[in-house]
């Protein structure tokens, strides 16, 4: 036996990592947990929470990816005094909850910003995370199951949670929201869009970037999942009950090629962003849902190989649209305002 040598497996970190990643294990994780070790396929660690069906993984490279995603709604938000969201909540919030918090860094930040508010995080996988202001909460659990914190919440926040729910589960997401807000509390969702786009035809047409945004959704709509919640959000808010709808457009463009300052830096975050995140977005889609049939993890790395390189022409002129809705749950004076609206008619 023991000159057999041990097999490697060839899915851990193998590709260009030298040493495991920091959140591998810390000295507060029991190694004996599964929800904390997740599963490995592809070179890539996934929450095992959930059945394993969320598409992204978890692991340090997707952490990176949410971080970048982060710093570019920040840069677009940049002249704002508050970057971070634009629910209208004063500034005395008392309990806010960011669901799909990921690395848990607009929780953090949240929680910087206002000291007196308890700020949670919810995820399928530990953010990891080292040190936390101590009034921000970052907690394992799933939000399709029922939901245990008692406080009603003034703000529920999500971010880029494309992808993780079917219709029938936004439906029972937004009422989980609408239910856990105060009265007069805000929910505030962003999105982006997965397809590249670009308006000035500099793109060409045959170009394998176009090929992404189909790809991706044609496998997320196979999955179950489409990823296409920056076009239903507001409806579906809307549909919850939610009133005093906003909404902001964006673009977020992918590379510095703008001129102007502001979405230079955001475009220079973003091509990071997409640098790092486009294998992680598409690995499970594609080998488990890919056309016309599933992929294998090979044809996935050199598909990304090939985006990655044309994603770095700059006289590609590329973005991607994103969008922010932010709404009120009514007051009671709402309805007995439109009673008598009603009445007067
Ligand atoms: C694309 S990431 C976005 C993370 C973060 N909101 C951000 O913008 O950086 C979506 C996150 O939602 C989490 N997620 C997906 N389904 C979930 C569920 N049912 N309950 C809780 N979190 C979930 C995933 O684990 C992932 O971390």
């Amino acid at each position: 036996m023991t000159d057999q040598a041990i097999a490697v497996d060839p899915d851990v970190y193998s590709n260009d990592v030298n040493t495991y990643p920091d959140d591998w294990q810390s000295e507060t994780t029991s190694i004996g947990s599964s929800i904390y070790r997740g599963f490995l396929e592809n070179g890539r660690r996934y929450q095992s929470l959930r059945n394993e069906e969320y598409m992204v993984p978890s692991d340090d490279q997707m952490f990176e990816t949410y971080e970048a995603g982060h710093l570019v709604t920040i840069i677009l938000d940049s002249e704002r005094e508050n970057p971070l969201f634009r629910s209208p909540i004063g500034d005395d919030p008392k309990h806010i909850l960011d669901l799909g918090t990921g690395k848990g860094v607009w929780a953090i930040d949240v929680a910087d910003m206002f000291p007196n508010a308890t700020v949670r995080g919810v995820d399928l996988f530990p953010p990891p995370v080292s040190w936390l202001p101590p009034n921000c909460v970052l907690e394992v659990d799933d939000a399709l199951q029922s939901w245990t914190w008692r406080e009603p919440f003034d703000l529920i926040y999500m971010r880029i949670m494309t992808g993780a729910f079917n219709d029938k589960e936004w439906d029972q997401v937004y009422k989980q929201c609408y239910d856990n807000l105060r009265p007069g509390g805000w929910i505030e969702q962003v999105e982006a869009s997965p397809v590249i786009e670009c308006d000035d035809g500099s793109v060409p047409k045959d170009s394998i970037l176009n090929t992404w945004g189909p790809n991706t959704r044609e496998s997320a709509i196979k999955s179950g999942r489409d990823l296409d919640a920056i076009d239903h959000m507001k409806e579906s808010i809307r549909t919850a009950g939610f009133v005093d709808i906003h909404e902001q457009e964006y673009k977020w463009p992918i590379g510095p090629w703008p001129r102007d300052k502001k979405y230079k830096e955001a475009g220079t975050v973003n091509f990071q962003h997409w640098l790092s995140g486009m294998e992680g977005w598409c690995m499970w889609l594609l080998t488990k849902f890919g056309s016309p049939a599933p992929w294998t993890k090979e044809e996935v790395l050199v598909y990304v190989a090939k985006l990655r390189k044309e994603i770095k022409i700059p006289r590609y002129h590329t973005y991607q649209r994103a969008r922010r809705v932010w709404a009120r749950k009514p007051l009671p004076e709402d309805s007995s305002a439109k009673e008598k609206e009603i009445k007067k008619e």
